[in-house]
C-alpha cells in the first residue's frame, strides 16, 4: 500500500496499439473525450505491443516511460485509452504511486457529470457502483473515500462507501428507485400519448451541439408550463407549433463510440424517448473530421434500438465553423425536407429548420371533415376521447360534421377500433 497522491486534474494519456487487435480506439477522441471531462491532458504516451501483458497491460520500460512523463509534468492521474481490468489498474497504479483510470472509469466520469434526469443520474451511479465494485479490494478501499477529481465525482461520489455490503444495499436501493422514477416516466409518456402529442427528439454523437440547439430551439418558441410535465425532467420540454399545436422536445444523451458494456444498458434505456418518437432530429457537427463516421455510428445506434423506421431529419449545426457557409434546407426528391445547416450558437439556419420540422410532422397529421350518421356514435366517441375534435356542427339532416386533427396512424387505429374502414368513413370533401 502506498500513500494515495491527492487528486488532480493534470492527465498523462496512455494509448497503446496492439498488433493483434482490430479496430482499436482512436486516441484523438479520447483527448477530445478527456477534455470534455475537464481534465487537462499534460502528456501522452504512446506505444505498440502485441498484446497487452496480464499484469501491468504494459511492458516494464513503457511503464517506465509513463512514470518519467508523470514526474516531469507533475500529473496526478493516469488516464488509459483500454479497458483495464481490476488486478491491472491496481498493479500499474502501485508500481507508479498515481491515481489510475481505464477508458470506462472516464466514460463514466463524463455520464455522471451530463446526466441530468433523475433517471440518467441514479443509471450512471449504478454503472459507477458496479465498476467500482470489482475494484474494491484492500488497497483501494481509501480511494473512493476521497472525493473529487476525474472518476470519483458525480451522482456516486458521497455513496462510495468502501464497505462491500453498504455497497449491495446501495445498489438494492438504486434499483428499487429506478423502477419507481421508470413508472413515473412511463405514466407521462402514456399520457402525452393519449392527449396525442407528437414527440421531436434529438439524437446525435457526443459534442455535436444537440443541447444547445435544444436550447436554442426551445427558448425561442413558446413554452407553456403544463402538468403533463411536472416531472421536472429537464430533457423534456413542450413547444407550440404553427399547425401542429402542441409537441414534445425530448433532449437525448450524446452517443459515444465503443460504449463500455457497463454502460449499454443505461444509454439504452435513456433512449426509450427516441424509440417513440414522431419526428427524430439527427445533430450532426459538420465540421468534424468524423463527421460521417459519426452519423453512420449513430444510425446503427438507432438500427439497434429499433428506431429505424422513425423519420429523421438531419441538422448539420455548427455551419459558423465551415468557411463562407449559408445557412440551407435539402430536399429530396419529393421536396421533402431531409437536411438543414444551421448553427446553434449564431443562430443562423434556425428559422428554415423551425419550418422544415413544422413541415415534416405535417405529414403526419390529417385534417379532416368527418360526416358522422347516428350509427356513428363510437368513432365519434372515440375522436373526442383522443382530445382530436377541433368543433363539432350539427346538420338539420341529423348528421353531424366533426373537424377533426390528429396523427395519420391515430386515426388509421380509431378507426379500427370503431370497427370502420377508411373508405367507409365519409369525409366533407369540399372542406377537408
Ligand atoms: P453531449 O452532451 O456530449 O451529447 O453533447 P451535445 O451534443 O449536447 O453538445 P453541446 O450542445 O454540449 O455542445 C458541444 C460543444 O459544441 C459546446 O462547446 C458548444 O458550445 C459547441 N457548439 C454547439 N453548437 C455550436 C455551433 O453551432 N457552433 C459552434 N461553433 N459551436 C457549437
Amino acid at each position: 500500500m502506498f500513500e494515495r497522491p491527492d487528486v488532480g486534474e493534470r492527465a498523462i494519456l496512455v494509448h497503446i496499439d496492439f498488433s493483434s487487435h482490430e479496430g482499436s480506439e482512436d486516441p484523438g477522441e479520447f483527448r477530445e473525450l478527456v477534455s470534455s471531462a475537464g481534465v487537462e491532458a499534460v502528456g501522452t504516451v504512446t506505444g505498440t505491443r502485441k498484446q497487452p501483458s496480464p499484469r501491468l497491460f504494459v511492458g516494464e520500460g513503457k511503464l517506465e516511460e509513463i512514470s518519467d512523463a508523470v514526474a516531469l509534468h507533475g500529473a496526478d492521474v493516469v488516464l488509459f485509452n483500454h479497458a483495464l481490468s481490476p488486478s491491472q489498474e491496481r498493479n500499474i497504479e502501485r508500481e507508479l504511486k498515481c491515481r489510475v483510470l481505464d477508458r470506462t472509469g472516464v466514460i463514466l466520469d463524463i455520464f455522471a457529470q451530463r446526466a441530468r434526469t433523475h433517471e440518467g443520474k441514479l443509471q450512471v451511479e449504478l454503472a459507477q457502483l458496479d465498476h467500482m465494485s470489482t475494484r474494491l479490494i484492500r488497497g483501494w478501499t481509501h480511494l473512493e473515500r476521497q472525493g473529487g477529481g476525474i472518476g470519483l465525482r458525480g451522482p456516486g461520489e458521497t455513496q462510495l462507501e468502501t464497505d462491500r455490503r453498504l455497497l449491495r444495499e446501495r445498489i438494492k436501493s438504486i434499483h428499487k428507485r429506478l423502477s419507481k422514477v421508470r413508472r413515473q416516466r412511463d405514466q407521462g409518456r402514456r399520457a402525452r400519448k393519449r392527449a396525442d402529442i407528437p414527440t421531436v427528439s434529438l439524437v446525435g454523437y457526443t459534442n455535436a451541439g444537440k443541447s444547445t440547439l435544444f436550447n436554442s430551439i426551445t427558448r425561442s418558441s413558446v413554452y407553456a408550463a403544463d402538468q403533463l410535465f411536472a416531472t421536472l425532467d429537464p430533457t423534456l420540454r413542450r413547444l407550440e407549433l404553427p399547425d401542429i399545436g402542441p409537441v414534445v422536445m425530448a433532449d437525448t444523451v450524446g452517443f459515444i463510440r465503443h460504449l463500455p458494456h457497463k454502460l449499454v444498458e443505461a444509454f439504452r434505456a435513456t433512449l426509450q424517448e427516441t424509440t417513440e418518437a414522431s419526428l427524430l432530429l439527427h445533430i450532426v457537427d459538420s465540421h468534424d473530421d468524423r463527421r460521417d463516421e459519426n452519423i453512420s455510428q449513430v444510425e446503427d445506434v438507432l438500427l439497434e434500438i429499433r428506431a429505424e423506421e422513425i423519420p429523421v431529419l438531419q441538422v448539420f449545426n455548427k455551419i459558423d465553423l465551415l468557411d463562407n457557409f449559408t445557412p440551407r434546407v435539402e430536399r429530396n426528391e419529393e421536396g421533402v425536407p431531409v437536411r438543414a445547416w444551421v448553427s446553434a450558437v449564431s443562430g443562423e439556419g434556425l428559422d428554415g429548420l423551425y419550418d422544415a420540422i413544422v413541415e415534416r410532422l405535417a405529414e403526419d397529421v390529417v385534417h379532416y371533415f368527418v360526416l358522422l350518421g347516428p350509427a356513428d356514435g363510437k368513432l365519434r366517441a372515440l375522436l373526442h376521447e383522443a382530445g382530436s375534435v377541433l368543433s363539432e356542427e350539427h346538420r338539420e339532416t341529423g348528421e353531424t360534421v366533426l373537424e377533426t386533427r390528429l396523427q395519420q396512424r391515430d386515426w388509421l387505429q380509431l378507426l379500427s377500433r370503431a370497427g370502420k374502414s377508411e373508405e367507409s368513413v365519409r369525409l366533407d370533401t369540399e372542406r377537408t
